[in-house]
């Protein structure tokens, strides 16, 4: 058999503007925690436009992409490196499908169905791949990233 090594991995999560404003901080930190994440780095910003369009890239040719941005530099986020085993995929699992209404149906026990109000507004990020998680993590948690405190 081969020698499984089971890596810690990182991903990045965020807590959306409707994630914030609705008090969800608390309750997603608890079920992080209790899902066995440990928070290796954190930082609270608002997002100003061009951070969110270079962060949301892959998306710019896309009709929604005006209101993604909107939305996300509507209110302070809360940035969050999780660590542990299968960090990437285990984080999607919790956070649920992409449209928070959808996942009220068929996620009810995810994070987007607790807290996301709709395809837009869904509360929370994760990483979706080892590549956009290498990306997004160094994307805000390098010395050059311009923080703007809330
Ligand atoms: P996407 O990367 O497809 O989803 P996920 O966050 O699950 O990886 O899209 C990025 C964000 O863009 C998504 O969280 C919410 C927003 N979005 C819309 O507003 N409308 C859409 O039709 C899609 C696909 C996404
Ligand atoms: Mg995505």
């Amino acid at each position: 058999l081969a020698n499984v090594d089971l890596e810690n991995e990182s991903t990045l999560a965020i807590v959306k503007p409707d994630g914030i404003s609705g008090n969800y901080t608390s309750s997603i930190r608890k079920i992080i925690l209790e899902s066995g994440f440990s928070v290796q780095k954190e930082l609270t910003v608002h997002l100003d436009e061009d951070s969110v369009r270079s962060f949301y890239d892959e998306h710019s040719t896309k009709s929604f992409f005006p209101s993604l941005v909107k939305y996300m530099t509507s209110g302070p986020v809360l940035i969050m490196v999780l660590q542990k085993v299968n960090a990437i995929a285990d984080w999607r699992a919790l956070i649920g499908p992409t449209d928070a209404l959808k996942a009220k149906v068929t996620h009810p026990h995810s994070i987007r169905a607790m807290c996301g109000q709709d395809l837009g507004r869904n509360c929370v990020h994760g990483s979706d791949s080892h590549d956009s998680a290498e990306r997004e993590i160094s994307f805000f948690f390098t010395k050059t990233y311009p923080g703007i405190e809330p």
